[in-house]
């Protein structure tokens, strides 16, 4: 009675010395901020801001014109999976880390850049790496020691979830190298789980605790490496099996080298989304998730509108835009629809183990560390 009688005038009190703003009297759970890393999966328009080409954006038309109504930047005709996991965790829109100034990332900054991977020289020059973006980070964490303190950051540190979505591009780049590949698939690997690896431990130094990781989808069957694979005389327009196999490997190296830096990093939790038996099972079954079409892409041109020419301002100039793009999985050549996304994310936040373990998102945002 007597707590609840001086916070009453403590509100009174605050009232009067600002009566102009809407004071909120009791203390709001402290919701954790979102902190995003990657590729185009998680791009919320940061490409827009360096140099780059075309080709490593998409801030023009198709792009966003579902949702957002202009071209964000985002490589889809919509919101992406950061977009609705804010609104299920009821945080604002996580911005791009371009567009945050000195001011803005109280609750989480978006580093992501489509076309990166885990290895600096993915796209190099074109796009923000993974270790640059882990830079940018720290850089983030020391603006907010001088905004709110040391012990505030650890705390708000340490209570975030970071999110990563990478590895794509090094598996599809072997696809767009003129000469063989240098590497072997294990020598491969071995470098992308080691920069990973690294990327990791430097977030944790950083205070960062709550790592949260997609796998790699079947790449082998996204439309443009079908597209590929009719090109190479596989006139059945299936999948690419060995860019599946590579994304495979990925995928069974990631738990066993999260499980390690759980064993070395005290306070170190994980979780991973199953985005390869998901994205899998709505390209074999798009009507158990209300799709009508899984193998083109709404946006694009050739076959399966398989060549990456949405919006035409890549290098090929000619494309095709879908009558309803709620009927399909795939936007463009590579990129699943905002609808899709949609999905993803609900079984991302509210899964069963089966699509997301050890914590789905929702539980895991409220894990104290
Ligand atoms: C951007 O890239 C182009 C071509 O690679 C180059 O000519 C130009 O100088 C670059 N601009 C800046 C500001 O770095
Ligand atoms: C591949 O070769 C083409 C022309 O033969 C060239 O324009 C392009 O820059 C090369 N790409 C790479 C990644 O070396
Ligand atoms: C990171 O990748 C580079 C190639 O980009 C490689 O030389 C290096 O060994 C890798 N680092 C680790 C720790 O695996
Ligand atoms: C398509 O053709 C390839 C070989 O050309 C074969 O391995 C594969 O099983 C075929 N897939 C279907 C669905 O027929």
């Amino acid at each position: 009675m007597a707590l609840t009688s001086s916070l009453f005038h403590l509100c009174i009190f605050v009232l009067v010395a600002h009566f102009a703003t809407p004071i909120v009297c009791h203390e709001r759970p402290h919701q954790a901020a979102l902190f995003v890393f990657g590729d185009s999966i998680f791009d919320p328009g940061n490409n827009n801001y360096i140099n780059t080409t075309a080709s490593f954006q998409a801030n023009y038309l198709p792009y966003g014109e579902s949702f957002f109504k202009y071209p964000t930047g985002r490589t889809s005709n919509g919101r992406l999976i950061p977009d609705f996991i804010a609104e299920y965790a009821n945080l604002p829109l996580i911005p791009p880390y371009f567009q945050t100034g000195k001011k803005h990332f109280n609750h989480g900054v978006n580093f992501a850049s489509a076309g990166s991977g885990c290895l600096a020289e993915t796209a190099r020059g074109f796009v923000i790496d993974l270790q640059t973006q882990l830079k940018y980070f720290q850089n983030v964490a020391q603006l907010l020691k001088k905004k709110v303190g040391k012990t505030e950051t650890k705390q708000i540190l340490s209570n975030a979830v970071y999110i990563f979505s990478t590895g794509s591009n090094e598996v599809l780049a072997p696809l767009s190298a003129n000469s063989t590949f240098p590497y072997s698939d294990t020598e491969y690997l071995q470098m992308i789980m080691g920069n990973l690896t690294t990327v990791f431990k430097g977030v944790y130094k950083a205070g960062g605790r709550k790592f949260v990781m997609l796998n790699l989808g079947p790449l082998g069957c996204v439309p443009s490496v079908r597209a590929l694979n009719l090109q190479k005389g596989v006139t059945n327009g299936s999948c690419m099996e060995e860019v599946t196999n590579i994304a495979k490997m990925f995928n069974s190296a990631l738990p066993k080298m999260l499980k390690h830096l759980e064993k070395q990093l005290p306070g170190f939790k994980y979780t991973i989304f199953n985005t390869f038996k998901v994205l899998a099972e709505s390209i074999d079954n798009p009507t158990k998730f209300g799709f009508k079409i899984s193998e083109a892409a709404c946006c694009g041109t050739g076959p399966f509108r398989g060549i990456f020419s949405c919006g035409g301002k890549r290098q090929v100039k000619e494309y095709e835009l879908c009558k309803n793009v709620k009927d399909y999985l795939f936007f463009d050549s590579v990129h699943p629809t905002e609808l899709a996304y949609q999905q993803f994310t609900e079984l991302l936040w509210n899964g069963t183990p089966a699509v997301v373990a050890p914590h789905n998102l929702k539980s895991f945002f409220d894990l104290s560390t």
